[in-house]
């Protein structure tokens, strides 16, 4: 299918990614179809994407209009039949469960339009075994958004080992198109680019609170105001070249054995789960968190990466090619 053929966007889930999801087709101009089973979640989601315009609209990103005209490309679908029938590419962002992904799209294939696109918004699940019984696995990908997706502007475009290359650059221009900037992640790894990223240094984050060699706050202020800070600008393997590979090198050979490499989540993370510390759920993980604070830190966390993203991150992006990313 062209680019120019998908009219009409179907989203599986409005909970925390799929009303955001939503929102990006919706303010792009796209009809969008939107279903979740829960259907509090699903009435609740409009309300939603009117709260998270407002941050738009205080830094003058947005106006009202562009919020209601956003609201009103949403059709609030009442069954799985209603969502699949119009979209030409449905994004799914339910429950991370295998099982219950395979079984809607089972469901989704039935009433879709036949050339229709399925994604996935799954974190970690293989995009290869999550096609594998659908009809169309050749016309299935992944397209993992980041948290909060309307925010963020990247995106993994995940080619399966059965996605059709040409699907897989349909889908990658459409993000681009809707603002987005997509990456090509070309072989289906656990964890993708970022998560593998991530996680890698969540491990050894963990890992330095466990041995007491430093408190949470100081692991995090070293990343915040230190070698993050340059990140929305310049990613690692350019900051690589910069430091000189030869240091590169030479720090890795004397590192990298007093690295954490452990193959399992840390004892330390495994205690805290044990004793329901699970983080700003249950008000408590590596940190104390009253609600007052989550409420603080998410509307400050957003405020903040929506200026770092317009001034920042939206020149870097035009220096890589990629003129429409951060602009919504
Ligand atoms: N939360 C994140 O930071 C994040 C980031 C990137 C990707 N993801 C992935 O996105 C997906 C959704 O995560 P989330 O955080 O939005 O979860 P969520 O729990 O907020 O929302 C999932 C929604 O799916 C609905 N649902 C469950 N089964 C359904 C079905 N069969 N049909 C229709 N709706 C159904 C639930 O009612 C719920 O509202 C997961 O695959 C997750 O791994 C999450």
């Amino acid at each position: 299918m062209e680019l120019n053929e998908i009219k009409h966007i179907g989203v599986l889930g409005a909970g925390l990614m799929g009303h955001g999801i939503a929102q990006i087709f919706a303010s792009a101009g796209y009809d969008v179809n939107l279903y979740d089973a829960d259907p509090a979640t699903l009435q609740a989601a409009k309300g939603r994407i009117a709260d998270n315009f407002k941050v738009f609209i205080e830094l003058a990103l947005a106006r009202p209009e562009d919020r209601d005209r956003c609201l009103e490309q949403i059709r609030l679908c009442p069954s799985i039949e209603a969502l699949g029938s119009g979209p030409q590419f449905v994004i799914e962002a339910i429950v991370e469960d295998l099982e219950i992904k395979s079984k809607a799209y089972a469901e989704l294939e039935r009433c879709a339009t036949p050339d229709a696109i399925f994604a996935s918004n799954t974190s970690a699940i293989s995009i290869t075994a999550l096609g594998a019984a659908l009809k169309i696995k050749h016309r299935f990908l992944g397209t993992h958004f980041w948290n909060p997706p309307h925010v963020l502007p990247c995106v993994e475009v995940i080619k399966g080992a059965d996605t059709d290359p040409a699907v897989f650059e349909t889908v990658y221009t459409l993000m681009a198109k809707v603002g987005k900037a997509p990456v090509r992640v070309l072989k289906d790894v656990p964890g993708f680019l970022g998560n593998r990223l991530q996680h890698a240094m969540w491990r050894e984050a963990i890992s330095l609170c466990e041995k007491n060699i430093a408190s949470a706050e100081d692991i995090d202020k070293v990343v915040k105001y230190g070698f993050g800070a340059r990140m929305p600008f310049i990613g690692p393997l350019e900051t690589a070249d910069l430091a000189g590979l030869g240091l590169t090198r030479d720090i890795h050979r004397y590192l990298f054995p007093f690295l954490e490499s452990s193959r399992q989540p840390s004892p330390a993370l495994e205690d805290l789960v044990a004793a329901g510390a699970t983080g700003v759920r249950a008000g408590r993980g590596f940190y104390e968190w009253p609600p007052e604070k989550v409420r603080q830190v998410i509307q400050q966390r957003d405020a903040v990466l929506l200026r770092i993203i317009h001034q920042i991150v939206s020149p870097a992006a035009d220096r890589d090619g990629n003129e429409s990313a951060g602009k919504r």
